[in-house]
């Protein structure tokens, strides 16, 4: 792949956030060639060879989420997925009247003849996955019935700890509900280019779509963002503003589905539940490695964050889930800001209005509460959680060595139970509100 060098970045304490790389060939060849040993190729142009992807992916998880959608949309999926990933399946389809989960059980053994990949589904109401939570201390994930909560998030925490288990280095998510088999499997050449070009242990990469296609008046439009990230990118833009005091725009990837980080970085991050799971990772990464008030890490605080775009080139298509999601989806992206310490009370008014002006909530209604955090999974007892599940058929693929865990103990503050006060914030929001 060749991808150019981010040109800006944005830089918030040890955070930063690069600008949206583009990619100019999808496949730059092998590695050794001739090519890679002219210096001055590499000034704007990051040239990673073949070999060095792979090397990413077999340390990669990659897991897709799917609930209730179409078989030959997953097939799709799982054939564009590089062949040296693990790949998981969280699936929180339908048991009943229809047996939605067995169907995917039975697709997915009849495809894997063919494909050979290593790959598991679980199902995200599972007893023994609910035991293994419960008894690793992370009941926080549980239901008043006492399953893994329902939502996106909800199995995308969950599959993070599986692909912990298996000892993987990164883990990258891909969306069950994608048309095109091509585009899944550039995301996955993406996350790897920038993961291996990374320069801390704690990164993450996010797509920037280049376009999505629409049909208007009877002819193809590329749209080029979708219509809740436009909202979502400014606010957060906004929030980086107001502590740096320069105007911004450079987040592009506020509600990123498409995204892969380094494992190091997923299990010292906050989580908030379902469609907010993508702006909460900025969110909390400022929150917590900001510099505002004292970190729960300092390995992190000293080795920095590094958050990369990448604007892939093939058109994102999936499943139209109608105006209603569309709209739920945007105010959780707002919610989990506005409820955020670190959101200025200006901004909040300008959160409201936009969710007025959008008639996203009702005009004067205040914020409704409707999501849930969940503490990083340095609270996650690994070597508990292995156990509860040395049974079930995925047993094989959870090698890691759990008792080389030891972030137990360690840097498992919860953001949220840490008190932000006036004294945290820039001079210009002396008069904020902080709870
Ligand atoms: N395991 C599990 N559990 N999967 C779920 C659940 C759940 O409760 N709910 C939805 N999924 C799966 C879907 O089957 C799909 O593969 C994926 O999660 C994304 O859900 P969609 O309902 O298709 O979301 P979207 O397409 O509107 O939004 C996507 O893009 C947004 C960016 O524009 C998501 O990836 C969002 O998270 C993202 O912000
Ligand atoms: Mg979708």
């Amino acid at each position: 792949m060749r991808i150019e060098i981010p040109r800006e970045v944005e830089r918030f304490g040890p955070i930063q956030i690069h600008d949206v790389q583009k990619v100019w060939e999808l496949d730059a060849g092998l590695k050794y060639s001739e090519l890679e040993s002219k210096p001055k190729d590499r000034r704007v142009i990051t040239r990673i060879a073949y070999e060095s992807l792979q090397e990413v992916q077999e340390e990669m998880a990659i897991v897709v989420p799917i609930k209730d959608e179409r078989i030959k949309l997953l097939e799709g999926v799982l054939s564009g997925i590089p062949h040296h990933c693990t790949v998981i399946l969280v699936s929180n389809s339908q048991r009943e009247p229809v047996d939605r989960f067995q169907i995917e059980k039975d697709a997915l053994e009849h495809m894997n003849k063919f494909m050979k990949k290593d790959l598991f589904i679980v199902h995200q109401k599972d007893k023994a996955i609910a035991k293994a939570c419960k008894d690793a201390g992370y009941e926080c994930l549980l239901d008043d019935k006492g399953l893994v909560r329902s939502g996106k998030a909800e199995g995308m925490i969950l599959s993070t700890i599986l692909a912990y288990l298996c000892g993987k280095k990164y883990i990258g998510f891909i969306d069950s509900d994608n048309y095109f088999p091509g585009a899944v499997y550039e995301y996955v050449q993406e996350y790897s280019a920038a993961l291996y070009s990374a320069k801390s242990n704690y990164s993450m990469v996010r797509i920037a779509w280049h376009s999505k296609p629409k049909v208007v008046e009877s002819s193809l439009f590329f749209a080029k963002r979708g219509r809740a990230s436009e909202h979502t990118n400014k606010i957060l833009n906004s929030l980086v503003s107001s502590y740096t005091g320069y105007g911004t725009e450079l987040i592009k990837t506020g509600n990123a589905g498409e995204h892969a980080m380094s494992m190091d970085l997923a299990l010292n991050i906050d989580y908030s539940s379902g469609y907010s799971i993508e702006p909460y990772h900025y969110i909390n990464v400022l929150e917590r490695y900001g510099g505002i008030i004292e970190s729960p890490s300092q390995d992190v605080m000293k080795k920095g964050i590094e958050f990369f775009q990448i604007e892939s080139r093939n058109p994102h298509l999936h499943e139209v889930k109608g105006e209603e999601h569309v709209k739920s989806m945007s105010r959780e992206a707002m919610e989990v800001i506005y409820r955020s310490p670190m959101c200025p009370d200006y901004l909040k008014e300008e959160i409201l209005e936009d969710l007025y002006a959008r008639g996203l909530l009702e005009e004067g209604a205040p914020m409704p509460e409707t999501i849930r955090y969940y503490p990083a999974l340095t609270k996650v007892d690994m070597v508990k959680f292995k156990k509860a599940l040395k049974n079930e058929p995925y047993a094989e693929y959870l090698k890691a060595d759990v008792r080389k865990f030891n972030y137990l103990n360690g840097n498992n503050g919860f953001i949220r139970d840490k008190v932000f006060t006036k004294a945290h914030l820039p001079d210009e929001h002396a008069k904020l509100e902080v709870k």
